[in-house]
């Protein structure tokens, strides 16, 4: 049988390679896609018991699958924690995640700045169940310590964040809520544990949506959680009863992207950067939203928490809403289309985005300008980067 004792303090880049894959059971170098929906069982004690045993990913997809548990495995280890598990989506993570530790009474606090369906989440679906949710100033600690009460359960919080890329500082908050007993949860999707480890920071749990950095290709839907054994089993028990686990396609192509993570992310901290200080050089951009730049009104807490600021960054054109669409048209290696953290890179224009939804007065509080354009900056050369914004502004 074949055997191999791996160090127990590999580098990043060699855990997304190696920590999930055990020799012994699979000798196979690329994982395989555990397809089936279930496993024999050698009788009906033996069925019983897996029925009952949590996070078996030999006994019924909806417990788990070989392939899923081989991401969450290698998510648990670069975020340092014990446990993680994958779901259908980052919206599944975060909504099994906070359904499996709150009741009908209980409190929550979380950011003005979120991403929109953990907004939407939080002020339209909770309180139909008696949850009640204070928003706060993610930069305001005092608010946050005006927000606790009895009955805060959760503090939920992300960073950097859009839209101008601001951040929470972790250490501070999850200080708070130790004193306090409240859990909590950062979503470190813009982030990923390559630039920034939360539960290092004394945050609880860690959530993502996979469909972005950790995949990386703009292919798959996924989401995980991750922190101690006792809490994720909360929420594998809420898991079982809601149901919104990941697919074991999905989960492999996950798993394949996240091989090449650390690859990806130094190279988009690095591109993104690059855009950043050119776009600040430049006379028809207003200002830039980027942690990594020493104009960010962060920096220092960047520099304190993170280790690589990102490839997400924000900009405004000063012309407004036309300036904006013009130049979203003139791109030609950029591409208009949703999502981020994806080797292509892309750009939205969000005060048009939101337009369909929100008031004029709803999205200046969001402290979006017309002309504010994101971008998601891929890993294409940056020399072509740079060129296709420089010609769409000219
Ligand atoms: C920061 C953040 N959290 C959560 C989500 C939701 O993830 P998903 O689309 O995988 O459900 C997104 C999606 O854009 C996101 O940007």
């Amino acid at each position: 049988m074949l055997h191999r004792n791996l160090p127990s303090s590999l580098k990043q880049a060699t855990v997304a390679l190696h920590t999930d894959h055990d020799v012994e059971k699979d000798t196979s170098v690329s994982p395989p896609i555990h397809q089936s929906v279930t496993y024999l069982t050698e009788n009906a004690d033996d069925f019983a018991f897996k029925a009952q045993e949590p996070f078996n990913d030999m006994f019924y997809a909806r417990h788990g699958t070989q392939t899923s548990s081989r991401i969450a495995k290698i998510i648990a280890e670069l975020e340092g924690a014990e446990k993680a598990m994958m779901f259908a989506s980052g919206m599944g993570a975060i909504t099994t995640t906070i359904l499996a530790l709150v009741k009908s009474g209980d409190h929550m606090i979380a950011q003005k700045n979120q991403y929109s369906a953990s907004a939407s989440f939080l002020s339209k679906f909770l309180p139909r169940f008696g949850v009640d949710v204070t928003l706060v100033d993610q930069q305001s600690l005092k608010e946050f310590e005006k927000a606790v009460t009895p009955k805060t359960k959760i503090i939920l919080v992300e960073t950097p964040v859009n839209p101008l890329m601001s951040l929470t500082d972790l250490k501070l908050v999850s200080m708070l809520a130790k004193s306090h007993n409240i859990i909590t949860i950062c979503d470190n999707t813009f982030a990923t544990p390559i630039n920034q480890t939360p539960l290092n920071s004394g945050i609880d749990l860690v959530v993502h949506s996979a469909s972005k950095y950790i995949s990386g290709h703009h292919d798959l839907l996924a989401g995980s959680v991750a922190g101690t054994e006792a809490l994720l089993r909360q929420i594998w028990d809420a898991s079982m009863d809601l149901g919104p686990v990941a697919a074991p396609f999905n989960s492999w192509l996950a798993l394949r992207g996240i091989r090449t993570l650390k690859l990806r992310i130094m190279e988009h901290n690095s591109n993104a950067l690059k855009v950043a200080s050119f776009l600040e050089q430049h006379s028809k951009i207003g200002k830039v939203y980027y942690p990594g730049l020493s104009s960010h009104p962060q920096h220092d807490l960047a520099k304190s928490q993170m280790t690589g600021f990102g490839g997400m960054l924000a900009f405004d054109i000063p012309g407004g809403y036309d300036a904006g669409k013009s130049f979203l048209k003139n791109l030609n290696i950029c591409q208009n289309a949703a999502s981020l953290g994806g080797v292509d890179t892309l750009v939205i224009q969000p005060a048009v985005m939101f337009k369909a939804r929100l008031s004029d007065s709803e999205i200046r509080d969001l402290n979006i300008t017309p002309g504010m354009i994101r971008m998601s900056v891929g890993i294409e050369d940056i020399n072509d980067i740079v060129a296709d914004i420089d010609q769409a502004l000219n």
